[in-house]
C-alpha cells in the first residue's frame, strides 16, 4: 500500500483528471481517490502517487491515463434509470419524431453511456414501438470516455445483478437470452447500437442526432466544462434536435441555445431553430 497521497499530489492530481475528462474532485475527496487509485498502482507498478502522475503526464505510455480513467469516474447506471423519462420516449418524443413514417431515420445519442444499459434501454423502447428493428432505420450511439465501461456495453452481457437492477422480469425474458449465469442483450436490439470511446470535452462523435441522452454526468463538471460540453453537444443536434440530462441536472444558466419543455413529469430541451 501507498503513503497517503500529499497534499500536492492531490491538488496535481484532481487537476490533471479535471484537464483530462473534466471530472472535478475536490479535496474532500482524498480517500476516494486513493482507494480508486490504488489498483492502478498495482497494475501500473507504480510505489508512490507521485510516481503515477508523473508517468501519466509524461504520456509515453496512454494505458496509464486511460487506467486512472476507468478508476476514477463514476459509472453508476442501470436499466430504465428514471423510468418516466422512457414513457416519454415511447408516448411522446418518438411518436414526435417518426410521425407517420415509421421507416424515417432516427438517430440517437447515449452520450455518456457508461456500460450500455442507457442505450438498450432506448433499445428496447424503439422496439416497443416498431415491433421490427430490422426494417426500421433506427441507430444509437453509446459513447463513453471509460474504455472498460466501453467494452462492457459492447460484450452486452449483463450479470443478474444488473439485470435485477430496473428491468421487469417480463422484459427480461423477452429482451435478453440467458448467457451462463449471465444475460445477453438480443441480437436485434444489439444491431442498432455502436458503443465507442469518446471523451464530451472533445467529442470525435459527429452526429447530427435527432435525440441526445447526457444524463447524470453533467453533475461532475465545472461551469466551465459543462457548457463546452452543452455546447458540443447542441452543435451535434438536428433542426429542433432534444436534448435530455439528468433529473437532478439542469441547463439554466448555462446556454441560451435551447427552451426547456415540461412534459408527464419531464423536463427535457429542445433546439431553437
Ligand atoms: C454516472 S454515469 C451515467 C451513465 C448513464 N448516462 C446513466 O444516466 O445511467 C457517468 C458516466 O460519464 C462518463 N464520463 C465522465 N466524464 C466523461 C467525459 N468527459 N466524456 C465522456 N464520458 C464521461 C463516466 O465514465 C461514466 O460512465
Amino acid at each position: 500500500m501507498a503513503a497517503p497521497m500529499a497534499d500536492r499530489e492531490l491538488l496535481l492530481f484532481t487537476q490533471y483528471i479535471a484537464s483530462v475528462c473534466g471530472v472535478r474532485l475536490d479535496s474532500s475527496k482524498r480517500y476516494l481517490l486513493e482507494s480508486r487509485l490504488d489498483e492502478v498502482l498495482r497494475d501500473t507498478g507504480c510505489t508512490t502517487y507521485g510516481e503515477l502522475y508523473a508517468r501519466a503526464r509524461a504520456g509515453a505510455d496512454r494505458s496509464v491515463e486511460r487506467k486512472i480513467i476507468d478508476a476514477v469516474t463514476t459509472n453508476e447506471t442501470f436499466f430504465f434509470r428514471d423510468a418516466k423519462v422512457f414513457d416519454v420516449l415511447k408516448n411522446k418524443l418518438v411518436p414526435d419524431l417518426l410521425g407517420d413514417q415509421p421507416t424515417r431515420p432516427l438517430a440517437i445519442w447515449s452520450a455518456a453511456a457508461s456500460t450500455g444499459q442507457e442505450a438498450y434501454t432506448i433499445a428496447i423502447v424503439l422496439e416497443q414501438i416498431l415491433f421490427d428493428l430490422a426494417k426500421a432505420n433506427v441507430r444509437i450511439t453509446g459513447t463513453d470516455i471509460s474504455e472498460a465501461a466501453v467494452n462492457a456495453a459492447n460484450r452486452c452481457e449483463y450479470s443478474p445483478l444488473e439485470v435485477g437492477r430496473g428491468l421487469e422480469p417480463k422484459l427480461l425474458a423477452k429482451y435478453f437470452t440467458q448467457w451462463g449465469k449471465n444475460y445477453k442483450v438480443r441480437d436485434d436490439l444489439r444491431s442498432i447500437c455502436r458503443f465507442q470511446v469518446d471523451n464530451l470535452l472533445a467529442p470525435k462523435t459527429t452526429g447530427p442526432f435527432d435525440l441526445i441522452f447526457c444524463r447524470n454526468v453533467l453533475i461532475y463538471f465545472a461551469a466551465v466544462d459543462k457548457a463546452k460540453v452543452v455546447d458540443n453537444l447542441l452543435s451535434r443536434l438536428k433542426k429542433n434536435g432534444i436534448l435530455l440530462v439528468g433529473g437532478t441536472e439542469s441547463l439554466l444558466g448555462v446556454t441560451e441555445r435551447v427552451r426547456r419543455v415540461e412534459t408527464a413529469g419531464v423536463g427535457y430541451y429542445v433546439l431553437k431553430s
